[in-house]
């Protein structure tokens, strides 16, 4: 077992909200790891009780920010290298809202300020971090920014709705920003994919017990917990993945790779055991 990984870093977590947030397990993991650093979330959530024992437990200063807000992401970059007496080592960026699913507005009837709202707190906020970070020079040589990302980026999850562009798009952001931080200081920025979790925001998206059902049977590992992405996120923010930039790393268990499994197909043809006989035995020219 590696230990204290992040001696001597300084970190910014965004997006911790209860103890079933990704971003609340990784702060208690880069805390293990030795590292120091600020939280940071909306002014309504920083006044709930729980993301305020998080900060007091792990001796973790929380500066409220709309992470929407330029001159809110200025003052936590401000602030945190006050606090934390220097430039910033790494960034969490796990961040994601949609009004489009939360007033269960489907994806072929948008509303499209709630989807402005989802590009803009899910995705947009990605970029402006990294602009507010990059024009400050806030994140040291060789720092580490991650975002939490999904895979209905790539390929469509029915239900997923409007979230799936904002996560393609915020994968496209780590890529160009990428390039440019990289180039001018070193920084790596990446995103990481991780299997269907159940937080806050997960469990927002209709259907999604049967969705983490069907991605643990499809996937060879199982899927991924909290507690195994946060370990990832911190190994990403760590010197011993220096090289990795501008990457989607998918942390899924191996789902974003299958097609059909044998546990799925098993699951599946039981939906079939109380009829006669399945549609295509019937007729052999029916859809499958
Ligand atoms: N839970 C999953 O199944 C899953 C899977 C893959 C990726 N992710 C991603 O992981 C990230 C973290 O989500 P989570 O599952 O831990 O849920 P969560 O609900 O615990 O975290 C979402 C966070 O976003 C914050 N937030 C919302 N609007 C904001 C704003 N305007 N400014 C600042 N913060 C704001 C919330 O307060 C909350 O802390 C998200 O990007 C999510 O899309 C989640």
């Amino acid at each position: 077992m590696l230990t204290n990984l992040l001696e001597g870093k300084r970190g910014i977590i965004f997006g911790a909200l209860n103890d079933k947030s990704i971003a609340w397990k990784v702060a208690e993991i880069a805390h293990q790891q030795g590292a120091k650093f600020t939280l940071s979330n909306t002014e309504v959530a920083c006044r709930m009780g729980e993301v305020r024992e998080l900060s007091e437990r792990l001796n973790a200063p929380l500066i409220a920010a709309d992470a929407t807000s330029v001159d809110d992401l200025k003052n936590v970059f401000e602030q945190s290298q006050e606090i934390l007496g220097g430039k910033i080592d790494f960034v969490l960026h796990s961040i994601g809202m949609s009004l489009n699913v939360r007033k269960k507005r489907v994806y072929s009837d948008l509303d499209y300020n709630f989807l402005n709202k989802t590009l803009d707190i899910s995705a947009i906020s990605f970029h402006k971090m990294l602009q507010v970070a990059y024009q400050m020079d806030a994140i040291s040589e060789w720092g580490s920014v991650v975002a939490l990302t999904y895979v209905a980026a790539q390929r469509t999850l029915c239900d997923y709705n409007d979230m799936a562009d904002a996560k393609a798009l915020l994968e496209s952001i780590a890529r160009s920003f990428g390039y440019i931080y990289g180039c001018k200081r070193h920084v790596r920025i990446n995103t990481i994919s991780q299997s269907p979790t159940m937080t806050t925001a997960g469990s927002g998206i209709a259907g999604f017990d049967g969705l983490m059902d069907f991605s643990d049977r499809m996937s060879p590992l199982g899927n991924a917990s909290a507690e195994d992405c946060a370990n990832f996120v911190v190994t990403m923010f760590s010197d011993l993945t220096k090289k990795i930039t501008m990457q989607n790393i998918f942390h899924d268990g191996g789902f974003s790779n299958m097609g059909m499994s044998q546990r799925a197909m098993t699951q599946y043809n039981k939906s079939f055991e109380n009829e006669m006989a399945k549609p295509w035995e019937l007729d052999p020219t029916a859809t499958k």
